[in-house]
C-alpha cells in the first residue's frame, strides 16, 4: 500500500527564499522516509497547473514571508479544494500582523509588551519627530521599532538613545508601510514549537535563543555561531510550565492549527512575555523547531509523517467558510 502524495512548496520570491528550500527539502526527504510519495514545488506561475497534475492528497507549505504567512497563497489552496498542512487563511492574518496578533493574544490573558501600532501616513501628516517623541516617552529607553508585518528581523531595530529614533523608524519604513513602537522586554528569549499529533495539541520544550549584546536579529540569525541554543530552555520547571501554557494559549487564541511557532520573552519575575507567532516555521536542520523535538525526545521523521495524518484526518475546508479561534488548551 503506497502511504499519501504530498506537495511540499517551498522558494517562493522573498528575502527568505533559500530558508525555505533548505526546510522544504528537510521536509520532504523525512516524509519520503515514512512512506510518503512527495513532490517538491515552488511557488511560482507553474504552482497551479502543477498541482492540478499531481492531485496530491495533503499540500506542505513551508514558506516563509509574505507568501506562505499571510494567508493569500492558503485561500488559493481552498479554492483548488486541496487539504494542506497549517492554520487556515484567517488566523494566518491575525498572526502575520503583529499588532492584531497582539491584541488577540493578550485578550486571551498572555502579557504582551505593549506598543502603538504608526503608519507611514501618521508620520507624514502629523509630523515625523512630534510623533516619535511622543511613542519614545510612553515607551521609555530602550525601545523596540519593528515593522507591523515582516519575518527575519528585518527593519527591527532596538533603541537605546533618543538620537537614534528617527534612524530606526526610518529603516523600518523601508520593510513596510506600518511600523509598531515597542516597550522593550529584557529577559529571557525562548521559542516554542506547539504540533498537533493524534487530535492532541502539545508544546514542545521550550528552546531558548541566546545572543551576545542582545537580540537575536538578522545578523544572529543567518551568522552561525552568532546564536546560542538551549534546548530545552535553562528554566525553571514552573516558568517553563507557564511557558508552555502561553505558547499553547496563543497557538489557540489566533485559531492556529497542525504546526506553528509562538516566540517569547521570559521576563525576570517568570512572566511569559508574547512577541510573535510564525504560522510556517522554519524546519532546516538547524532551525528552532527540529532542537525541540530532538528535546522532547521524539523522532522528527516521524513528527512530520504525523502532522500529515493531522492534517489528512480533517475536512477540505470551504473557502471563506465560518472560522473561530478555538479555546484554549490547558497548560
Ligand atoms: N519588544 C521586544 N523586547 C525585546 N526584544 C525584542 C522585542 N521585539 C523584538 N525583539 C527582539 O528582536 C527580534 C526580532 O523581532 P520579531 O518581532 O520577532 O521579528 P521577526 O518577525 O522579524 O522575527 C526578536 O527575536 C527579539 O530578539
Ligand atoms: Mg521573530
Amino acid at each position: 500500500m503506497s502511504g499519501p502524495r504530498v506537495a511540499v512548496l517551498a522558494g517562493g520570491l522573498s528575502h527568505e527564499r533559500d530558508v525555505s528550500l533548505r526546510s522544504g527539502r528537510r521536509v520532504a526527504e523525512a516524509l519520503r522516509g515514512r512512506g510518503c510519495e512527495v513532490v517538491e514545488l515552488d511557488a511560482d506561475a507553474q504552482l497551479l497547473p502543477r498541482l492540478a497534475q499531481e492531485a496530491p492528497d495533503v499540500v506542505w507549505p513551508v514558506l516563509h514571508g509574505a507568501v506562505g504567512e499571510d494567508g493569500a497563497l492558503r485561500d488559493v489552496l481552498e479554492l483548488l479544494g486541496l487539504r494542506y498542512v497549517g492554520p487556515r487563511p484567517a488566523a494566518c492574518r491575525l498572526a502575520w500582523d503583529k499588532a492584531v496578533a497582539a491584541a488577540v493574544v493578550a485578550a486571551a490573558g498572555v502579557a504582551v509588551p505593549g506598543e502603538v501600532v504608526l503608519p507611514h501616513a501618521t508620520f507624514r501628516d502629523l509630523g515625523a519627530q512630534a510623533v516619535l517623541a511622543a511613542a519614545a516617552r510612553w515607551a521609555g529607553l530602550p525601545l523596540v521599532v519593528k515593522p507591523a508585518r515582516g519575518g527575519s528581523a528585518l527593519g527591527v531595530g532596538v533603541v537605546r538613545r533618543e538620537g537614534d529614533l528617527a534612524r530606526a523608524a526610518a529603516e523600518c519604513f523601508a520593510y513596510g508601510d506600518t511600523a509598531l513602537v515597542q516597550r522593550h522586554v529584557a529577559g529571557t528569549e525562548v521559542a516554542v514549537p506547539v504540533v498537533e499529533l493524534d487530535g492532541r495539541v502539545r508544546a514542545l520544550p521550550a528552546v531558548e535563543v541566546r545572543v551576545d549584546g542582545g537580540e537575536y536579529g538578522y545578523a544572529a540569525r543567518y551568522t552561525a555561531g552568532a546564536a546560542e541554543f538551549f534546548a530545552p530552555a535553562r528554566l525553571p520547571d514552573e516558568v517553563a510550565a507557564r511557558v508552555a501554557g502561553a505558547a499553547l494559549t496563543a497557538h489557540a487564541a489566533l485559531g492556529l492549527r497542525h504546526l506553528s511557532r509562538v516566540d517569547l520573552v521570559v521576563r525576570p519575575d517568570g512572566e511569559p512575555v508574547f512577541l510573535e507567532a510564525n504560522a510556517a516555521p522554519g524546519t532546516t536542520e538547524t532551525s528552532l523547531l527540529p532542537q525541540a523535538v530532538r528535546a522532547a525526545g521524539l523522532d522528527l521523521d516521524a513528527l512530520y509523517r504525523g502532522v500529515v495524518e493531522t492534517a489528512l484526518a480533517q475536512p477540505v475546508a470551504e473557502p471563506g467558510a465560518p472560522w473561530r479561534p478555538g479555546v484554549a488548551a490547558p497548560a
